[in-house]
């Protein structure tokens, strides 16, 4: 099948690469030159492992192009997935102004009956606008028909969650749309869930708002764990055998982040009220993660009468490990706080620190400063105070005695219940976590 993928973020770039992998000829289209020439070149815009080798080679095979002209990209092809981001806006509704962008560039390139995809996630109703955009801006006597298909890859595991997933929604208004979309996954040997485009465009935003609204239950069991003197983790996993609840997902933590949940939940929120309709559940996920994000931080302020000058040691910046994300990471509000009050802080992430510096360079910031280490180990070199925010094997894997050893005050923060509450204890640190 002869494929293009408009986007090339985590969505549309991974899409198009496994797609390339199971020997359709695809095209992926950005807008930046200089991306298209990075990947021409075999390197991956994004962190993701397994992406580049893939890259490298389906471009060898020939069956992987790149390319910024989108006309060209566009005039002959089977099918053109659309996997653009859908941003938050300010109201929590999401931002649609690059799918109409790209709708239009579609229907003003395609010489041929074609099927446009969404993959992006969009709120339902969208597809059926797309179709409408497509057919006003028609420049030749083709037809074009739109279908949805949600993306369920978690960042960190893109690829292996493209090749391997769970299911496959498709979501048509026609036999055709559908058999063609089969045909396009057949050699992916994956089950296929077939549904109206509706019902796929809330599949997605259902799945998503489940998570967060699984997290956020934790998060807020987890906070009465502390106050009834209860374990999170012992609870998590006691619940975690009946088949109803499932293991997943139960962890937890300070917050969800990253570029779906928070968006996801809030956009799904925004479609009920346009509706006229309430979605308590998820409003309450949305609130109990917005307090939940800076929970560690407001915890330590009372055990400390302030941060001015104290070297703060802080393990962990991206959103999950895994990932070089900082989108709506939980470290960004807890730096900022902590920059606010005059920290002194010392950073580190095996790979999300470059982003982080973009946001905050090495320096002074207002009261406080902050400066990046390359190991765990010299981030907590004479610190008062400790918060871990990710929990990445570099971090998770650190023996109790180094906090102890290289801390001027063996204080530690941990908001993703990393370590063993006894050994830390055993260790002689002052040990906080989420729930336990
Ligand atoms: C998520 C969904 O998993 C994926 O299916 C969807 O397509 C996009 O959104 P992603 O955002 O990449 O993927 O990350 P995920 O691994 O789901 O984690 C999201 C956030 O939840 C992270 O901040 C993570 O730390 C947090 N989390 C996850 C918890 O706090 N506790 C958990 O038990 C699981």
């Amino acid at each position: 099948m002869k494929i293009a993928v408009a986007g090339t973020g985590y969505v549309g770039l991974v899409a198009g690469v496994c797609f390339a992998e199971k020997g359709h000829d695809v095209t992926c289209v950005d807008v930046d030159e200089k991306k298209v020439k990075m990947m021409e070149a075999g390197n991956s815009p994004i962190f993701e492992e397994g992406l580049e080798e893939l890259m490298r080679k389906n471009n060898a095979a020939g069956r992987l192009h790149y390319t910024t002209d989108y006309a060209g990209a566009y005039r002959d092809k089977d099918a053109i997935f659309i996997g653009v981001g859908t941003p938050e806006q300010p109201d929590g509704s999401a931002n649609l102004n690059y799918i109409a962008t790209v709708s239009r560039q579609i229907a003003e390139s395609v010489e041929r009956d074609c099927l446009v995809v969404v993959k992006s996630t969009v709120p339902v109703g969208t597809n059926d606008k797309v179709e409408q955009f497509i057919h006003d801006f028609l420049t030749r006597d083709v037809k074009v028909e739109v279908a949805s298909n949600p993306e369920f890859l978690a960042q960190g595991s893109a690829v292996y969650d493209t090749l391997h997933a769970a299911r496959i929604i498709i979501g048509t208004e026609s036999r055709e749309a559908e058999a063609l979309l089969k045909k396009i996954y057949e050699p992916f040997g994956l089950p296929i869930v077939s549904v109206n485009r509706r019902s796929a465009e809330m599949i997605k935003y259902a799945s998503n708002d489940f998570l967060a609204l699984k997290i956020s239950y934790m998060n807020d069991i987890a906070n009465l764990c502390e106050l009834v003197g209860a374990d999170i983790d012992a609870v998590a996993e006691g619940m975690s055998y009946d088949a109803r609840i499932g293991a997943n997902f139960l962890k937890a933590g300070i917050g969800y982040g990253g570029s779906c949940f928070p968006k996801d939940t809030k956009a799904l929120k925004y479609l009920a009220k346009q509706y006229g309709y309430q979605l308590k559940t998820v409003e309450a996920a949305v609130d109990v993660n917005a307090m939940q994000k800076t929970r560690l931080y407001h915890k330590a302020c009372k055990r400390m009468i302030t941060f001015e000058g104290l070297k703060v040691a802080v393990l962990g910046l991206a959103f999950k490990p895994g990932t070089d994300d900082l989108r709506e990471a939980p470290s960004l509000d807890n730096v900022k706080l902590l920059l606010e009050n005059g920290a002194q802080i010392t950073a580190y992430d095996p790979v999300a620190a470059g982003n982080f510096r973009k946001v905050y360079p090495d320096g002074a910031v207002g009261r406080g400063s902050i400066s990046y280490a390359d190991t765990p180990e010299e981030t907590l070199e004479d610190a008062n105070i400790c918060f871990v925010f990710t929990e990445w094997e570099q971090i998770r894997s650190l023996p109790p005695e180094t906090f102890k050893e290289r801390m001027r005050i063996p204080l530690v923060y941990d908001g993703r219940n990393v370590f063993d509450v006894k050994g830390m204890k055993e260790a002689g640190i002052e040990y906080y976590s989420i729930g336990r």
